[in-house]
């Protein structure tokens, strides 16, 4: 059976890029294969954050993954720093990763943009990381969205490097898996790229309607379209995006006959769209509420999910350390 493993970043709550993005596909996926989903509390390091931030953090994580559907008994769900294993492929991997390529990734250039102040060697070595994350479990395939493109590309490329390096076919290269046909950028409502937790324009799955509804209002627009069946602009485009992750296609059709006929009118699109996401929102926050109330499950979850993501990597790290050249045991 083909072996699945994705994870997310601890740092509040999940927004519907995280949903639509990864999380969406991990439910499915969990039916079919060999599933690991994780809590990248070490990838969270890289800003600093408080220990009680991280604390809370974990928890809302684990709580949402679960009110999501993710479910025990099929995936193991674990927490990235139960796993040490990790960090010592993540020390094979950094010893032959370049400064050169680090630095030119985009990710890094965006967040030693984003904290000029603290531009550590934590977040140059990320894609090291995440690809330890991804190679000690041998993941055939991972659900995650398109912002991760680059990261998953220089995990492909530490595997074929520690192959040529070492003359062994060890790692197989692993394989960005998407719910849709092509990778999924969840854009935010404020005319900006992506929906992310820095731009400040989430959407949570924890959202009540009110606060859904006045988000989705103040979704930026334009002046409407000018002639028929004329090309969206971008912010038009992203709600018709949102409008097709949310709505059925005979609402999306019907609101995209209305924009090629020039009668929309943005209020009603954008209504629809808010009532389409409480809908949608609504079951997952109910079970927010009650995974939260049961810190002894969560426990027990997180105790079972620690032993068997430790057990599925020993075989990988041992047979890591013999191709090395160091000792195993
Ligand atoms: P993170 O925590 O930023 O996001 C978690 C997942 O949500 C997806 N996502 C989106 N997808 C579509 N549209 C959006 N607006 C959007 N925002 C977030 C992300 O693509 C991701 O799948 N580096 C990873 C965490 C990680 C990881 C791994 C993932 C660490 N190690 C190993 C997979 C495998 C990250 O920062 O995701």
């Amino acid at each position: 059976m083909e072996t699945v493993l994705s994870g997310i970043r601890p740092t509040g709550n999940l927004h519907l890029g995280n949903y639509f993005g990864a999380v969406k596909s991990f439910v499915q996926m969990q039916n079919e294969y060999d599933c690991y989903f994780f809590i990248a509390d070490w990838h969270s390091l890289t800003t600093c954050p408080k220990p009680e931030d991280i604390q809370r953090s974990v928890r809302t994580i684990l709580v949402e993954y679960l009110a999501c559907g993710i479910d025990p008994e099929k995936a193991t769900i674990y927490m990235q720093s139960d796993v040490k294993e990790i960090l010592e492929l993540y020390l094979f991997f950094n010893m032959n990763a370049y400064l050169g390529e680090l630095e030119r990734t985009t990710t890094f250039k965006e967040k030693a943009r984003k904290q000029p102040d603290n531009v550590n060697a934590g977040l140059l070595t990320y894609p090291t990381l995440m690809a330890a994350d991804i190679l000690i479990h041998k993941a055939d395939k991972v659900p995650v969205g398109k912002d991760q493109e680059q990261n998953m590309e220089m995990a492909r490329r530490f595997a074929r490097r520690f192959n040529t390096i070492y003359g062994v076919e060890f790692f197989k290269e692993p394989q960005s898996f998407y719910f849709s046909e092509k990778a999924l950028k969840v854009p935010g409502l404020d005319g900006s790229g992506k929906m992310g937790k820095s731009e400040g324009n989430c959407i949570y799955l924890k959202d009540e309607p009110d606060v859904i509804r006045k988000k989705v209002m103040k979704a930026v627009t334009d002046n409407g379209p000018q002639e028929p069946n004329s090309p969206k602009p971008e912010v038009i485009e992203n709600l018709f995006t949102f409008l097709g992750i949310v709505s059925d296609k005979e609402t999306y059709d019907y609101f995209n006959e209305k924009w090629n006929d020039c009668s929309i009118r943005y209020g009603d699109l954008k209504k629809k769209i808010a009532e389409d996401i409480v809908a949608f929102n609504t079951p997952i926050r109910e079970k927010i509420q009650e995974f939260s109330a049961n810190q002894a499950l969560l426990d027990k979850i997180i105790n079972e999910g620690a032993d068997k993501a430790r057990e599925h990597v020993q075989k990988t790290i041992r047979e890591v350390r013999e191709i090395v050249g160091f000792r195993t045991y």
